[in-house]
């Protein structure tokens, strides 16, 4: 909790790590935490957070049971104003971050990995992934883990009129059902 492997925890309010049972078969990893998460401590709490839930709430799929983290665990942002804008964590943050979640995957083992996001896929796939080419579609791990990822719950929120919303939430729900029969 008290990391400084990197500069984002000078100006973040807290680190934000994984939250799920020990026993976790599916473990998720996002990019980092945002606004809402760094305020509360708690990954993916937030409008993405949110958009995630309600993914998984149409496939049945309970939250509870998985272990949700994040690539990065502190948060990164301007200050615009009031606001916080969120900034991607660049290539030395993410390599600092890695051990903490190597440590999740160590303990955690599970048989699944779900990557949202292109941060994500690239820590755990390496950086030749490409999440526009290869979403939703599984992929093994060099431990023997499967692992598959889909787009970040934003880029679903940050789509401009109600058709392109509705097609990337469609395509979402898509890449996410995979693991009903995994
Ligand atoms: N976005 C992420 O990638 N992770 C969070 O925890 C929240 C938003």
């Amino acid at each position: 909790m008290g990391c400084k492997r990197c500069p984002l925890w000078k100006p973040a309010t807290g680190t934000v790590f994984g939250e799920g049972p020990a026993n976790a078969r599916v473990l998720v990893v996002g990019e980092q935490p945002g606004d809402a998460e760094d305020l509360s401590g708690h990954p993916f709490v937030g409008p993405s957070g949110k958009l995630f839930d309600r993914a998984l709430e149409e496939l049945g799929i309970e939250r509870s049971r998985l272990y949700v983290t994040n690539a990065v665990k502190h948060f990164k942002f301007e200050r615009r104003g009031k606001a916080r804008l969120h900034k991607s964590p660049n290539a030395g943050e993410q390599r600092a971050c890695r051990l903490w979640l190597e440590g999740e995957l160590a303990r955690i083992r599970p048989d699944i990995v779900v990557c949202l996001g292109a941060i994500a896929a690239r820590n755990i796939f390496g950086p030749a992934f490409r999440v526009t080419r290869q979403r939703g579609t599984w992929q093994t791990l060099a431990d023997g883990t499967r692992a598959f990822a889909t787009v970040h719950p934003s880029a679903v929120l940050r789509q401009r009129g109600d058709e392109a919303r509705h097609a990337a939430w469609r395509a979402f729900v898509a890449d996410l059902a995979l693991l009903l029969d995994a």
